[in-house]
């Protein structure tokens, strides 16, 4: 892989500053939000099922590991370390941008190991909004995918100086599904999404969102590090957060498929995303941060241990499946209600 590529030595610095600005602290408004424990659950713990449909995918947990790399060698380390764990566990695995394949071919082998790795399992490619349909039929081919992303970055790009400046997509998102041999997910990268959006994108025929809302991986940070120009970190300012856009999808539950991702750090954090509505909840910071700090078994164990905890929760709240963790009764503090007041959903 050519290591002088612009491109390549962006996806390098997007997983060291994702890192170097890792917090626990998650700003994604789960803290707003409380479920009600249930004296009496009637149930059994040991028969509590974690498992999901996602998009025809029978995934042992209502997780999945998000969009995050491709491209560079420490992209491709990661990805297969990725792509094993995603298999271990049963879930959903993304590609991070298959962009930089269309310039650079050589970098394929970096995407493809998520497949090579997980043959059986779910695998999602991942390309940007301005991506051509026989492009994005590309990537799907290169990893043989369950499914196509296609990312929203607005805020990411305008803080990159070498970012793209005309976000004319939806026609292009149009062709896309229109033209597509998979099912196709709209995601954002952490920034999250309204109700126009969504409305936009259902009006064009998409069926299933990935709000990905603020909370936990910051590019306005990221791109503001990297630009040494400007300071753009205000942009994070008109984000909705992960909490905020499960609230704006509230309208459109019944019709389309919602996945929810965007400071994902612990297992009431899911608990409380499928609560509110979504289908399965994404991670990519979480995940990264432990397999760049710790060491792959060691991330295995803190997933096991995220197991158990999702089960004491769902024992507590009295779902003994996904689907009654819907019944729950919740509790939004005075400023959610506020922001559902004035965005006029109830
Ligand atoms: C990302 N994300 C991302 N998303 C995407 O659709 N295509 C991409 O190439 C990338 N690249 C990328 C790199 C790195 C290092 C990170 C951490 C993330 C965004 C990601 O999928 C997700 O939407 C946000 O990161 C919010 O979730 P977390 O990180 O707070 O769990």
């Amino acid at each position: 892989m050519p290591k002088q590529d612009k491109q390549i030595q962006r996806k390098v610095e997007h997983l060291f500053l994702a890192e170097k600005y890792y917090t626990d602290e998650s700003f994604a408004d789960f803290d707003n939000v409380r479920l009600l424990h249930d004296a009496l659950p009637e149930l059994n713990y040991h028969n509590i099922d974690l498992s999901v449909d996602f998009l025809g995918f029978k995934a042992s947990l209502p997780i999945y590991f998000n969009a995050i790399t491709g491209g560079s060698k420490q992209s491709a380390q990661f990805n297969n370390e990725l792509s094993k764990l995603a298999q271990e566990i049963n879930v959903p695995v993304s590609s991070g941008s298959m962009g930089v394949y269309f310039r650079i071919p050589e970098t394929a082998d970096s995407f493809k190991t998520l497949r090579k790795n997980n043959p059986d399992g779910f695998v999602i490619a991942n390309v940007s909004a301005k991506a051509t349909p026989e492009m994005a039929q590309q990537a799907v081919d290169l990893v043989s995918a369950s499914a196509l992303q296609i990312h929203l970055n607005v805020t990411q790009e305008l803080a990159m100086p070498e970012g793209d400046r005309e976000f004319i997509w939806l026609k292009n998102i149009q062709d896309i599904i229109e033209n597509i041999s998979v099912p196709v997910i709209v995601k954002e990268v952490g920034f999250g999404m309204s109700q126009n959006t969504i409305q936009k994108l259902k009006n064009i025929g998409v069926m299933h969102i990935d709000i990905s809302g603020f909370g936990g991986t910051d590019f306005a940070q990221i791109e503001s590090a990297r630009n040494h120009e400007l300071d753009l970190t205000y942009l994070d300012q008109f984000s909705l957060s992960t909490v905020e856009s499960l609230i704006e999808t509230k309208p459109f539950q019944n019709d389309l498929d919602i996945f929810a991702s965007g400071g994902i750090r612990t297992p009431m954090d899911v608990i409380k995303a499928l609560k509110m509505g979504a289908k399965s909840v994404g991670m990519s910071g979480l995940v990264l941060h432990h397999l760049q700090k710790y060491s792959y078994e060691e991330t295995r164990l803190f997933f096991e241990s995220f197991i158990v905890q999702l089960k004491v929760i769902m024992a507590n709240i009295g779902a003994q499946n996904i689907e009654q963790i819907k019944k729950a009764p919740i509790i939004y503090d005075e400023s959610l209600i506020n922001y559902a007041k004035q965005r006029q959903i109830s």
